[in-house]
């Protein structure tokens, strides 16, 4: 989870985006306190968390915005949507279009399908996902921030090819 005491060399601002109840706060709870909570209330206002990690031997903050508004000077968004609500799928392409609209022009996208853990729930094909994501060339993975699974692996992801 980093060490304060080191110098930051790279700010890197991060928009999370996606339908209501998807999962982004818990995405982001999981990434930066290795928190999740069953409970969550749907964000209100602007908020963000940071969690500073080292790629190739320099220090990197990663300024994570909770809320769709913030793609100003994002560098990375990660879109996301629930694998167990085909409509929040659905509406990826209008997310984008907005992403795009607002965004710098490198910025760099990875689409999320969350709670991969509710398999039996699933309403979203892996396949049709990963299809999208490369027509769009998105990255594109699945995760589960109740199972903290891949959550590290998308944010990784999107920093390092920042970086
Ligand atoms: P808004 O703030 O309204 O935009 O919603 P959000 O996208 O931030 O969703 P939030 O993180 O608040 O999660 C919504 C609900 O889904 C909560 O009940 C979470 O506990 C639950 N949830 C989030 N991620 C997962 C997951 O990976 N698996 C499961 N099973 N539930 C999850
Ligand atoms: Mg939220």
């Amino acid at each position: 989870y980093g060490d304060p005491s080191q110098k930051t060399d790279y700010v890197f601002k991060v928009v999370l985006i996606g339908d209501s109840a998807v999962g982004k706060s818990q995405i982001l709870a999981r990434y930066a306190r290795n928190e999740f909570s069953l409970d969550s209330k749907a964000t209100i206002g602007v908020e963000f968390q940071t969690r500073t990690l080292v790629i190739e031997h320099k220090s990197v903050k990663a300024q994570i915005w909770d809320t769709a508004g913030q793609e100003r000077g994002a560098v990375g968004a990660m879109l996301v949507y629930d694998i167990t609500k085909r409509q929040t799928f659905d509406h990826i392409p209008r997310w984008l279009e907005e992403l795009r609209g607002h965004a710098d022009k490198n910025i760099v996208i990875i689409l999320i399908g969350n709670k991969s853990d509710l398999e039996n729930q699933r309403e979203v094909p892996t396949e049709d996902a990963k299809e999208f994501a490369q027509k769009e060339g998105l990255f594109f993975l699945e995760t589960s921030a109740l199972e903290a699974t891949n959550v590290e692996t998308a944010f990784l992801t999107v920093l390092t090819e920042i970086f």
